[in-house]
């Protein structure tokens, strides 16, 4: 067995966000270098942690980092092992090399035709932006929510006017520490799903006519939502790795009057980009010093792989100018239609926008929600979550890998479930998704990703779902029409 050594011996096992990085790049090494192979069983967890004097937790953290890349497998009951012969990682996406001018945005028709076939349950849905109901806590909220039913008399059939329910605000400032936010419960607002924060945000900040910067490409919700507002969406380039290209950001906010800026800043949606601390803070200091609002959509931050959850801009937002939105769609459940903003200075307006809008957000399901996080072994769950798209992320893109078309690039996410794919110039993502859907497959093509229609050769796959027969055969479908075209 190969021994792996640490430039750290000695001491009381230790537990740091950087270590498992640390390990799983040197187990990486001996496989790269042919020491362990195909096939080999890895060291098992104990002597590891034993050997770099490291906790079992790193351990597992760095296998799981590992598992995300493809590189090794686990094997229930018998431990881990070195992968057996896979297409070579294929190359990471390009970025657009200039931000686009200020564009009214009309994609709602192209949005509505793909996601037309997405509602069809017979179709693979390898194009929604969804999490199959077998890996959230389907059971477990039900079951609450018919207890507080039960219980919650009169309360549970009034309105819960702005900024809505108690509990379930004490429990996300709560947990909005770990995301580096430090604040009350009165800070936040419950919302109908992180949509409508989004649009009670823009509408906070901004009017009909104004110029607003997203991402390029860009959660097509926040496209639509741009275009419906009558603004308008000046695009700046993003790279599938860090996220929001800052040079072009700081040019285009020089260049325009920007009224506010909408980003994901942790796995984004299609790219899967995480933006590190430093990037974080420097959009921070672009923003503040011109006094431009961020809307921080922080939906997947809790999809992380890695051991240690992303901070948030939010974190470093001193001003007031950072409004955190997000909310359980992606971790909960979707049809409950929770969501939570921190507006920061905007509180009162987002507060006053969100009673004219829907007056409140639904009682039930709030209090359930709340008493899921509060005892409900929330921490567990999201663990198994993230272990389960990790591993279904790694087996979608080796299979992309093998059946796509030469040149195609692919992102490498850390957290969520997107991967998003560059083909090779020419191939047409909508000509894909039209013959894809012939064969009962869905995906999301690159356009709808753009106000001007850009990434036509690109798409995004989601692996929500559980890795199975149909979805190897689906995406063997995928790569097939792609090379024919
Ligand atoms: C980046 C992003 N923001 C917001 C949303 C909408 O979230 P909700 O369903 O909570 O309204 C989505 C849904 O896919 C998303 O990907």
């Amino acid at each position: 067995m190969a021994a792996v050594t640490s430039p750290h011996a000695g001491g009381s096992p230790r537990t740091s966000g950087l270590l498992y990085e640390e390990l799983a790049q040197d187990l990486s090494a001996l496989i790269a270098k042919g020491t362990l192979k195909a096939g080999d069983r890895m060291p098992s967890v104990r002597q590891l942690s034993q050997q770099r004097d490291v906790s079992v937790s790193t351990v597992l953290q760095a296998y799981l980092l590992l598992e995300s890349r493809g590189m090794v497998e686990t094997r229930p009951q018998s431990g881990h092992y070195v992968r057996g012969s896979r297409a070579p990682a294929p190359l990471e996406p390009r970025t657009p090399r200039s931000s686009s001018q200020a564009t009214r945005v009309s994609v709602s028709d192209l949005i509505a035709r793909v996601y037309r076939a997405a509602r069809d349950p017979s179709i693979v849905p390898l194009g929604a932006a969804q999490i199959s109901p077998a890996l959230l806590p389907t059971e477990n909220i039900n079951r609450r929510l018919a207890a507080v039913a039960r219980t919650a008399g009169g309360v549970g059939v009034a309105y819960d006017p702005p900024p809505g329910c108690t509990a379930l605000r004490r429990q996300i400032a709560r947990r909005a520490a770990e995301w580096g936010v430090a604040s009350s419960p009165d800070e936040w607002v419950t919302t109908v799903g992180a949509m409508e924060g989004l649009h009670l945000c823009l509408r906070a900040v901004a009017n009909a006519g104004d110029t607003i910067a997203v991402e390029s490409p860009s959660y097509y919700g926040i496209l639509q939502l741009v275009e419906s507002l009558g603004m308008r969406a000046l695009e700046i380039p993003a790279n599938p790795g860090t996220g929001i290209d800052l040079t072009l950001l700081e040019l285009a906010l020089r260049q325009h009057k920007v009224k506010a800026c909408v980003v994901v800043t942790n796995f984004s949606n299609p790219l899967g980009a995480l933006m590190p601390d430093d990037a974080k803070r420097e959009l921070y200091r672009i923003l503040v010093q011109r006094d431009v609002p961020l809307i921080e959509d922080d939906i997947y931050g809790d999809l992380c792989f890695g051991e240690v959850r992303p901070r948030t801009v939010k974190a470093f937002d001193r001003a007031g100018i950072v409004m955190l939105v997000s909310s359980f769609s992606k971790t909960i459940a979707p049809g409950y239609r929770v969501g939570f903003v921190a507006p920061g200075r905007y509180r009162e307006r987002v507060e006053r926008l969100k009673f004219g809008h829907t007056i409140a957000t639904p009682t039930l399901p709030q209090l359930a929600i709340a008493d899921l996080l509060d005892n409900g072994g929330y921490d567990r769950h999201l663990r198994r979550l993230r272990r389960a798209l990790a591993s279904q992320v790694a087996r979608v893109s080796e299979a992309i890998a093998t059946h796509f078309p030469q040149g195609t690039r692919v992102s490498r996410p850390e957290g969520a479930f997107f991967l998003w794919l560059e083909m090779p110039p020419g191939k047409s993502a909508l000509e894909l998704h039209a013959r894809a859907l012939d064969q009962g497959i869905s995906i999301a093509p690159g356009p709808i990703f753009s106000a001007k229609a850009r990434f036509s050769n690109c798409l995004r796959i989601s692996c929500g779902f559980p890795w199975s027969d149909v979805i190897e055969r689906s995406i063997t479908t995928l790569g097939r029409i792609a090379t024919e075209m």
